[in-house]
This record gives C-alpha cells, structure tokens and sequence, in this order.
C-alpha cells in the first residue's frame, strides 16, 4: 500500500527485508509499536498484512502525528482534509501555507502533507518549494488524485485498531507492545532533514534502551561507525536501496543496516 507522503528516508525500498524480519514477531503480536512512523510506509505494510493487530504509531514532529491522527480520525475531519488537498497548489499558497503557524491539528495535518508534496526534498518543514525548471513546477509531484486515493486506503487499513502519539520515542517505548519497528532519523544528516531530529546522546540513550529491551525489535539506521559501535553484540545486517540522485538523475545504491537483537527479544 502506498504512503501518500514522499518522506525522505521513507522505508518503501526496504519493505520486503523488514517484513521478513518482522512477521515472525507479528504472528505472534497484538500490538505493534512504530515510534517514528515519519510516512508510515511499514506501518501500512503491517496494517495490510495483519488485520487483527493493534498499531500504536508516534512521532516527535506534532504536524506528522497530527496527520496520522487526522487520516484515522472522524469522517468529517477526514473528508474536509480531502477536499482541502484537491485544491492545486501555487507558488504564493506555497509560500503561505509553509511559513504558517499553528497549533490547530487539523491544519497541521494539511500543511504535513501539503509541504510534503511541493518542496524538493519531500520534507516536511522549512525545504525549498519544487519551482519553475522543474517540469510542472510546484504542481509537478502533487497528484490530488492520487494522494486522495492513498489516504483513503490507508484510512481504511489503520481505522478502528490505531491509536497516535506525538511524543519521543523514549516516551513511546513506555507504552504497551510487542513489537516495535523503529527508523531513526538518520544520523549523518537527520538535523537537516527532518523538523524533530536527535543528537548524539540521544542516539546511545535509544541504543542502551533497546540492547535492554526484553521484547523484539528491529531497527534501520545509515551506516555509520557511531551505530555499529552502539549496537555491538547485536544482529546487523547491511542491506543496499537502490534511489535517484536528482542532480545527476543517475540510480545509484544506498547502504543502510538492519539491526536486530541476538536471539530475537523475545522474553
Ligand atoms: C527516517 S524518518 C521515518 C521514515 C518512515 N519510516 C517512513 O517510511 O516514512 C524519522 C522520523 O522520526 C521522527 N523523529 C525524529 N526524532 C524523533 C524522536 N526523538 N522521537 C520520535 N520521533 C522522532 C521524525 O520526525 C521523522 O518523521
């Protein structure tokens, strides 16, 4: 099932060596736990496959969860979300709707989604907006009718079994689970893509956290020294993605590691 979202970092690329990795856990689950659900492109994978297992998703950034919450929320906020994303987008709506602020969750929601789709990187705050020079401008990767039809699966998946959080994922692992998937921000450039990142320390707090936690996990980070050295002991494997650089519109392959406990988790 497809994100609406073009997340950057998004695990799409990666679904078919995290499922594997995950189902023998959610065969046996009844909650799963994602605590960076960023573009939820597991947490749609998972929700597609099991039917009958609670998902608990959270992210730090409030516009992200806001969305989330919006998408699996009433009928109404729901279909006025709809109607909102069908407008098509211009350069002075971009400029509007990237520099407004507010606390009002279901315009949250929107500017989530709607900045998402007209900046360059697919970020989901302060990125350049998609301009002139590249194909249909602001315009050329918002597909209201697509995104529209995304959400309306996606709804139908998560609807009735999912609750969402805006909060850290330290506060996350506090709430009940059996399994969690966890996609960190990435460490070599995490601050400058993603509204809510993590510095250093808080990096090895999460990899203390976890080498003690008596439950499966699974976790996908960038390659780099700092996660091989906290996550020593530990299952890592290196899995290649394959994606576009834009600059050079060339495939090129990306190295990021899965990383599991020894033995599983399990209790
Ligand atoms: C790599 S992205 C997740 C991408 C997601 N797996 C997907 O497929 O779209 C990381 C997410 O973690 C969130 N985040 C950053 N720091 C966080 C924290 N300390 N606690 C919870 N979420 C955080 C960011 O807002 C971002 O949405």
């Amino acid at each position: 099932m497809k994100s609406p979202f073009r997340y950057p970092g998004n695990k799409t690329a990666l679904l078919d060596p995290i499922m594997a990795r995950l189902e023998p856990h959610l065969d046996r689950a009844r909650i799963y736990l994602e605590p960076f659900v960023g573009g939820g492109s597991v947490a749609l994978a998972v929700a597609q496959r099991y039917a009958d297992l609670e998902i608990v998703l959270a992210d730090a950034d409030p516009n992200v969860a806001d969305f989330w919450s919006v998408l699996i929320g009433c009928e109404a906020t729901f279909l006025r979300l709809l109607r909102l994303l069908q407008v098509p987008p211009c350069m002075s709506m971009g400029h509007r709707v990237r520099h407004h602020l507010t606390r009002d969750p279901f315009l949250r929601a929107y500017q989530c989604l709607f900045i998402n789709r007209v900046t360059f990187s697919g970020g989901v705050f302060n990125t350049g907006l998609l301009a002139r020079g590249t194909g249909d401008g602001i315009r050329a990767r918002y597909n209201a009718a697509d995104l529209a039809r995304c959400m309306i699966a996606a709804r139908a998946a998560l609807r009735g079994r999912t609750t969402v959080h805006s909060m850290d994922v330290m506060y996350s692992l506090h709430l009940p689970f059996d399994v969690v998937y966890l996609d960190p921000p990435y460490i070599a450039h995490g601050a400058n893509i993603y509204r809510a990142s993590m510095c250093e320390h808080q990096h090895r707090v999460l990899g203390d956290t976890l080498k003690r936690l008596r439950r499966p996990w699974l976790l996908s980070y960038d390659d780099q020294p700092l996660v091989r050295d906290l996550y020593q002991g530990c299952r890592i494997e290196t899995v290649s993605v394959p994606h576009w650089v834009r600059r050079t519109m060339k495939r090129k392959k990306r190295v990021e590691l899965l990383i599991e406990p020894t033995g599983g988790g399990a209790q």
